[in-house]
């Protein structure tokens, strides 16, 4: 077998000293258990990179289950067993978890001219995994501390900047390892390997992402929109077939671009007018923004986290083109402004704002924002009943009335409204 046998103490004795005290433990249980003991996972991968990730994911081969509770005893902190998986998680009282995993062998099926080979049940449970990068372990125990396995070329991918899976089936397997391809080169600025690519592109053909749960995808969506550089994501996305593999008619071109850059200066010209939006919602409507509105139902769970966000991406963008053309007529009056659009989420008029490229309609939008939103009268029903007005619909436009005078900015006071609510409703009487 090949391996790498780079030496890493040195790196884990620059990890912080609470990290690198529960390693040594590690190591020195695995010893007197006479049990191999590893770090593993996005842990190593991000030692080596020099990252910070404190998340411990162990793995021994032995007994998981025996090695956890020796390893609490020293620690006392929370653990879980799970027996039936051989896996244990134990959780600090600074909040500090190490996972730990039995490593499992599994025998493969090789073609027939091969020979079988046996494996190390580290080198099984390495194998099942994503990504090479992801794939390393480094040895706790103390004659071997800080010895890199690195069975599949984990290192000189991450010195190549090259996100590569394991093994062909691999995203057949696991679809969810497209959208981690992704999310994993966007995070690290790192290139999908070719064949790679091409594995994905099989896997899509073959309508793996279709296999997937909405709420899966959603959640490797969400990854994705929350990492760096997300609109590098979405063109190798759109690139791969990503994105018309999740739904056909889904797709970004150009206009996405154009608007993606703007999101920055439309947040800082708002900031103060109206509560903070939520970035990652702008950036979806505006992904969303030419897809055919009759078929939103079906893609707007995938990009919903609850209820309330699916109502703003559907009221925004099923609204849309109906207030783009209400706003492009000439001569509106502030209070026609008023009623275009006060009915709307705050998100709504940002992303108008975001999207639209009419200067009209975009100072429109930021007048409605700066100056009418926030306008209310200070009366109420209570307050006609108080003039002896008899209750019924005449107060809806009494209100109205004296909200759009208001608006207008005719009247400014609680008396000027009190007058105009009794003027109002003398005239009302009258007709
Ligand atoms: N893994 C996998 N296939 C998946 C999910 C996870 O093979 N669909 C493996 C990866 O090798 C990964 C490990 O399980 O290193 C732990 O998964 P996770 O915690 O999601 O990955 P991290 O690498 O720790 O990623 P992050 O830095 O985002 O936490």
């Amino acid at each position: 077998e090949e391996e790498n046998t780079l030496d890493c103490s040195g790196l884990l004795h620059k990890l912080p000293k609470e990290i690198y005290e529960i390693l040594d433990i590690a190591g020195r249980v695995g010893d007197d258990l006479n049990i191999k003991t590893y770090v593993v996972g996005g842990f190593v991968r991000d030692l080596i990179l020099e990252t910070e990730n404190w998340d411990i994911d162990l793995m021994v081969e032995g007994d998981g289950i025996a090695f956890a509770e020796v390893l609490n005893t020293y620690f006392e902190g929370q653990l879980k067993l799970y027996h039936k998986f051989g896996t244990a998680l134990i959780t600090l009282e600074n909040g500090q978890s190490i996972d730990i995993v039995t490593a499992r062998r599994e025998y493969y099926e090789y073609p027939a001219a091969l020979p079988k080979i046996e494996k190390s049940s580290i080198w099984s449970d390495l194998f099942r995994r994503d990504f090479t990068i992801n794939c390393m372990a480094i040895q706790l125990n103390k004659r071997e501390e800080g010895k890199l396995i690195d069975y599949f070329g984990g290192l000189a991918d991450i010195k190549n900047r090259k996100i590569r899976v394991l093994y062909n089936l691999s995203f057949i397997e696991d679809p969810t390892r497209i959208f981690r391809a992704i999310r994993f080169a966007a995070r690290f600025n790192y290139g999908i390997e070719e064949e790679t690519q091409n594995f994905i592109q099989q896997a899509i053909t073959q309508g793996m992402i279709a296999k997937l749960s909405t709420d899966r995808i959603r959640d490797e969506l969400l990854y994705i929109i929350r990492e760096k550089s997300l609109l590098n994501s979405l063109l190798i996305m759109e690139d791969l077939g990503i994105l018309k593999g999740i739904h056909p008619d889904l797709g970004i071109d150009d206009g996405f671009a154009e608007s993606y850059s703007k999101i920055e200066d439309t947040l800082s010209q708002f900031k103060g007018v109206l509560r903070e939006p939520n970035p990652v919602l702008l950036t979806i409507m505006l992904m969303l923004s030419n897809f055919p509105k009759e078929k939103l139902d079906e893609v707007i769970g995938l990009f919903s986290i609850n209820k309330a966000w699916a109502n703003i991406i559907y009221i925004s963008l099923s609204n849309r083109n109906e207030v783009y053309t209400k706003l492009r007529e000439d001569n509106l009056d502030k209070y026609q402004l008023y009623k275009i659009l006060h009915a709307l989420p705050e998100e709504s008029i940002i992303y108008y704002y975001t999207d639209c490229k009419n200067p009209y309609i975009r100072h429109y939008l930021m007048f409605f924002s700066v100056k009418l939103r926030d306008i209310k009268t200070f009366i109420t029903g209570e307050d006609l009943l108080k003039l002896g007005i008899k209750p019924g619909p005449s107060y809806t436009y009494i209100l109205q009335e004296v909200l759009k005078a208001k608006v207008e900015g005719n009247i400014y006071t609680i008396e000027d409204e009190l007058k105009l609510a009794k003027d109002f409703y003398e005239s009302l009487k009258g007709e």
